[in-house]
């Protein structure tokens, strides 16, 4: 794969059927720019029937399970993602980490998992406020980003879409700057980019936390920013469009 612009936008546990269908039929496509919607499980099916009718989004899970068919109470498995039209699976949100107890491996088995499957997961990273503080977020980055190289090797990385979210950025309405946000995706970048993983120009990379209209322009002219993971500003389509619209 190579880096491309994406906006994909995580509803977490927020939807119905009635918004999807509204949501879907008012979102504008810009050239260009790949945009990703991820509402909860029960209406993947749906936004992927309408997104094959309407040919303008491509649908995300918010998360999938390590294990395929058996007594898992309570997960869904890659495969079934898969079969309903599921093309990315959103693995590692900070929100699974903390509430869920997903650690760095599960995460990396996860990624590993969705890779095998053939869909494309979107990898979360990024640091605490008590990380940042103690000047430690390049470090957590690249530990998160390292333990997943570690499991899926370089070879398969290149299938992966990279998200640096600051968990302190993340529904808080406190984005990161535009300059806080470059240092990070450059240090990413230079860690793909090493000669031993070489993945620099292939592995999109996009910031998540508090993306809205009134920032994305300059947090897209960034050079090591590709696209956006947007949580509260994807569910107002008016927002959303005015995001993608920055991205093109
Ligand atoms: O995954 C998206 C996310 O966590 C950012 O959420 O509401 O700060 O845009 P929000």
């Amino acid at each position: 794969m190579s880096r491309r612009k994406i906006v994909a936008g995580n509803w977490k546990q927020n939807g119905s059927k009635v918004f999807l269908e509204n949501f879907m039929s008012a979102i504008k496509e810009v050239e260009d720019v790949d945009v990703v919607i991820s509402p909860p499980f029960p209406y993947l099916e749906k936004a992927s029937a309408l997104s094959a009718k309407l040919g303008t989004v491509s649908v995300s899970a918010q998360n999938a399970s390590l294990y395929s068919d058996g007594a898992f109470t309570g997960e869904v498995s890659v495969e079934m993602l898969k079969e309903v039209g599921v093309e990315f699976v959103i693995v590692g949100h900070s929100e699974r980490r903390e509430l869920f107890g997903e650690s760095d491996l599960v995460v990396a088995d996860k990624v590993s998992k969705v890779l095998a499957s053939g869909l494309t997961p979107i990898l979360c990273v990024g640091e605490t406020l008590e990380q940042r503080e103690a000047d430690e977020t390049i470090a957590v980055c690249s530990r998160q980003i390292s333990s997943v190289l570690d499991v899926v090797g370089v070879d398969t990385f290149e299938n992966v879409v990279v998200a640096y979210e600051p968990v302190w950025a993340i529904g808080t309405g406190k984005s990161a700057t535009s300059k806080e946000a470059q240092e990070v995706h450059a240090a990413i970048r230079a860690l793909l980019s090493d000669s031993l993983v070489g993945l620099g120009d292939k592995v999109s990379v996009l910031y998540g936390g508090s993306v809205k209209a009134n920032n994305a322009i300059e947090l897209f002219s960034q050079e090591d920013i590709d696209g956006a993971l947007v949580g509260g500003a994807s569910l107002k389509i008016e927002e959303f469009n005015e995001i993608i619209k920055a991205a093109g």
